[in-house]
């Protein structure tokens, strides 16, 4: 009867002393840590991958990459609206392409927006800043100073005419859920979720 809480202890000092060999084995991954780091620089498929839509300021619509061609009069869960944003595992740096065109969107050296197929050119690399307005602004990772823009009409700004008080540099990002008819969403994402989870954890009829 007694046998229990003395389990009991045991237990605890076994934990214990598994405790204090995990404190000195974490000095050893300090190593480890370093090699990460020195390996993601260069490894592009150590990136995190988000989608979000960017609402802009000046036009209150979306951007959208309908190819070569961007601009800011996407609709809220239009398809060209839909931006796949690829980060790596450290730092700010972002590629954003269209899930739908799977153009990047990337600035040349004049300054101008355009989309591209192959998003591995510096010029198509961005860094998020977060702004004290809470906005969002994408400065050029390349050409440092100048910013991804839009103006009153939806079009490009050139990127050497634009500063980072604009509002025309100025976004939201936003979850493309965030406005879809939530009857609309429960019919096409929750259900067909469900549907399928039961289906595989059905047991096959046929062997019953
Ligand atoms: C990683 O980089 C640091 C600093 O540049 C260097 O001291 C270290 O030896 C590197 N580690 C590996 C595993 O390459
Ligand atoms: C993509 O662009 C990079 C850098 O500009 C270049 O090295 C690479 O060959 C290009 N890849 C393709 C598939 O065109
Ligand atoms: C930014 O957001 C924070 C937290 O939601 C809020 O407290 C603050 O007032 C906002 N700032 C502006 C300028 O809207």
């Amino acid at each position: 009867m007694s046998g229990l809480p003395s389990r009991f202890i045991y237990v605890c000092l076994h934990f214990l002393v598994l405790y204090f060999q995990l404190q000195e084995s974490h000095q050893s991954s300090a190593d480890f840590r370093f090699y990460i780091e020195n390996h993601t620089r260069d490894d592009v498929s150590r990136k995190q991958v988000r989608i979000y839509q960017l609402y802009s300021r000046t036009t209150g619509k979306h951007v959208q990459i309908l190819g070569k061609k961007i601009n800011a009069n996407g609709d809220d869960g239009g398809k060209y609206a839909l931006l796949v944003v690829e980060t790596e595992t450290f730092g700010s740096h972002v590629r954003i392409k269209g899930k739908e065109s799977g153009y990047y969107i990337c600035m040349d050296k004049n300054g101008k927006i355009i989309g591209k197929l192959n998003g591995s050119n510096p010029e198509c690399v961005f860094v998020e800043e977060f702004l004290e307005n809470n906005y969002t602004a994408l400065m050029s990772a390349k050409f440092k100073g100048w910013y991804l823009g839009f103006n009153r009409k939806g079009r490009p700004k050139k990127g050497s005419r634009t500063t980072q008080t604009q509002q025309e540099v100025h976004f939201m990002k936003r979850d493309p859920k965030g406005k879809v008819d939530p009857q609309e969403e429960f019919r096409f994402t929750t259900v067909t979720k469900r549907t399928r989870r039961a289906r595989r954890l059905r047991p096959n009829p046929k062997t019953n």
